[in-house]
């Protein structure tokens, strides 16, 4: 594992994107997890700066999203495709049909995650994936339980997880019950995993997470096993790190 602390978010997420924008120049066909929330926001700008500076374009690159919540229109500015929309895609030069991202309004959503699965498979390994962390230690949207799925699924979101959410809705009635996420299985499967995290409501987490035991109830702590895993801290979320 390697770890980064920052002493701003602007040096987080310059280092972020320069990370996922040097990969992609070094391969144009990288195929790309991401995922959505507040944490990756400021990278996504400095990956359309870089962009717009002409330095990494986009056009041959494979984009696969970690989730997507059920029943809320694609349209709906908090749905995760008007996210990745408004932070990533309109910005740039990567063609639209290699951006995917799970369609939580499927008639049948086993058949969807059937689908994801086939097409992440179809795509081979994923080179670079991106995570953020939940304050209940989730990664995508895979729970704390007690046994983990592998591959794409249909999850009952908990209550913590909503409540955090509950900020980007008019209430937390509005937030969904339910998302598509990618399993952790897939995630795991990726080549180098980038692990980004921010502000001092995560450090408990974070830390028992990379330093605790490996569980079920702990998603994240799955990551240990990850033989290419980098982690971008703040000072904040890294305040139980040396
Ligand atoms: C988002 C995702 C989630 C978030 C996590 C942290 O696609 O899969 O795991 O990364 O909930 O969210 P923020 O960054 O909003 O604190």
């Amino acid at each position: 594992m390697n770890l980064l602390k920052f002493d701003s978010t602007e040096k987080l997420n310059e280092a972020g994107a320069g990370i996922i924008t040097g990969l992609i120049q070094t391969n144009r066909r990288a195929v790309l997890g991401l995922a959505t929330g507040g944490t990756p926001v400021g990278i996504y700008g400095e990956v359309v700066a870089s962009y717009r500076r002409g330095l990494v374009s986009f056009k041959e690159v494979t984009t696969f999203n970690l989730d997507e919540y059920v029943g809320l229109p694609e349209e709906h500015p908090e749905s995760y495709h008007s996210y990745m929309e408004q932070h990533l895609l309109r910005h740039i030069d990567l063609p639209r049909e290699q951006a995917h991202i799970p369609n939580g309004n499927a008639a049948d959503l086993q058949e969807e995650c059937r689908r994801y699965d086939a097409l992440l498979d179809k795509a081979g390994q994923i080179d670079l994936q991106l995570l953020g962390l939940g304050h209940n230690g989730h990664i995508g949207f895979n729970e704390p339980d007690h046994a983990l799925i592998s591959g794409a699924h249909v999850v009952t979101l908990r209550e913590e997880t909503r409540q955090a959410n509950a900020r980007f809705f008019p209430s937390l009635a509005d937030v969904p019950t339910q998302a598509i996420t990618m399993g952790v299985g897939t995630i795991l499967k990726a080549k180098m995993i980038l692990l980004v995290v921010r502000g001092a409501d995560k450090a408990e987490i974070v830390h028992r997470a990379l330093t605790g035991p490996i569980t079920t109830d702990c998603p994240a702590s799955l990551l240990q096993t990850h033989p290419h895993l980098v982690v971008l801290l703040d000072n904040e979320a890294g305040r139980l790190f040396p």
